[in-house]
């Protein structure tokens, strides 16, 4: 396993690391997250996320069970949470967004789910435009502190939102955000190439980044035929029209994408994640994995980093016609 800092801390994170969303107390049962949580860990991952709003808290009461069955030596280990959406599917006022009240009360909740003393990273889930950055920055402040968190993140702020935070945090001498939590795939680049770049030189942010395979898109298997067992053929193209977010021209150029791994002899998974590593601002990719199988495979998307030479790299930049433009001022 390959381990990288956490943005300018000298905390480390394993490249690859497990989440939770959708398939922890939900798609998949007890027995296969712990599985895959085990297989993880035994491959080096060091850092498992998981979210309030998962499953309705559901996702963390299943990792809680297992991290306490386990009793992996805690220093081992990072365990994160987030906090925006609340827990419940129609909150009250207060049991959602980044007031200090459902700050608090929502890391206190969350630590008894996932039966920890402290958690390592607390993430704003979503920015809150209703409460003061500065109510905000206390807060999250103020539970590391205490003791109840490690360090504090964001995810899907924008980069104004986060230098906002950041500036907040000096001028009070407080802690600021350690990582951002964005998308990054190779059908989505503009925040991590582009309107981020500021943030990893300026405040040394560092990225866990979503979604490595745009929701499972980017594998081989809506193209080599073996999920047509699971769905008709139609279905399979309303389903990727969907993940594609309506737009056919995307599927068209992960089909591409697909024959080019082939070529290069790799699955289109270890394509998507090595080249989600690639990336210097990559901390670590969060992979999701409904089978054990799939987690297998995707912990091996090292062994395809040495493929990525920049001639495949820009091969990857022809097909998707998505490279950012940076701005030169
Ligand atoms: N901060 C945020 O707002 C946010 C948002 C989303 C996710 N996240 C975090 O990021 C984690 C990863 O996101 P993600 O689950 O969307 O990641 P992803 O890697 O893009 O998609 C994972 C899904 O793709 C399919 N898959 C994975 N490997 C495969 C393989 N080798 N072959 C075939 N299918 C494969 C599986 O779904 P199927 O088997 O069902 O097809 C799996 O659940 C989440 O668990 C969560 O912790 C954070």
């Amino acid at each position: 396993m390959e381990y990288r800092r956490l943005g300018k801390s000298g905390l480390q994170v394993s490249a690859v690391s497990l989440g939770s969303w959708v398939t922890f107390g939900n798609q998949i049962g007890d027995d296969v997250a712990e599985e895959l949580m085990v297989k993880a860990y035994d491959a080096g991952v060091n850092f498992f996320d998981n979210a309030e709003v998962y499953a309705h808290g559901k996702s963390e009461i299943v990792m809680g069970n297992i991290l306490k069955k386990m009793n992996w030596d805690r220093d081992t280990w990072m365990v994160s949470s987030k906090v925006y959406w609340g827990r419940v599917a129609e909150p009250k006022p207060n049991q959602k967004g980044l007031m200090r009240k459902h700050i608090v009360e929502g890391c206190h909740a969350a630590l008894k789910r996932l039966q920890v003393e402290y958690l390592d990273i607390y993430f704003a889930h979503r920015p809150d435009v209703n409460t003061p950055m500065e109510e905000v920055v206390w807060s999250f402040h103020n539970l590391i502190v205490q003791g109840k968190i490690l360090y504090w993140g964001t995810s899907e702020w924008t980069a104004q939102q986060i230098t906002e935070a950041h500036l907040v945090a000096e001028k009070h001498h407080l802690i600021g955000p350690i990582a951002e939590q964005n998308q990054y795939n190779m059908l989505n680049r503009n925040m991590m190439e582009r309107d981020y770049l500021p943030l990893f030189s300026n405040y040394g942010m560092g990225t866990t980044i979503w979604s490595p395979l745009a929701s499972g898109l980017l594998t081989d298997k809506y193209f080599d035929g073996s999920a047509t067992n699971e769905k008709t053929r139609m279905d399979l193209m309303v389903w990727l029209k969907e993940r594609a977010l309506g737009d056919m021209d995307k599927v068209e150029k992960v089909k591409k994408l697909y024959e080019l791994a082939k070529g290069l002899d790799v699955p289109l998974a270890h394509l998507g994640l090595a080249w989600c590593l690639k990336n210097k601002n990559t901390s670590t990719v969060i992979l999701g994995a409904s089978k054990v199988s799939q987690l297998e495979q995707n912990l091996k998307c090292f062994d395809a980093l040495p493929k990525l030479t920049d001639e495949v790299m820009t091969q990857i930049d022809e097909i998707l016609q998505n490279k950012p433009v940076v701005p030169v001022y």
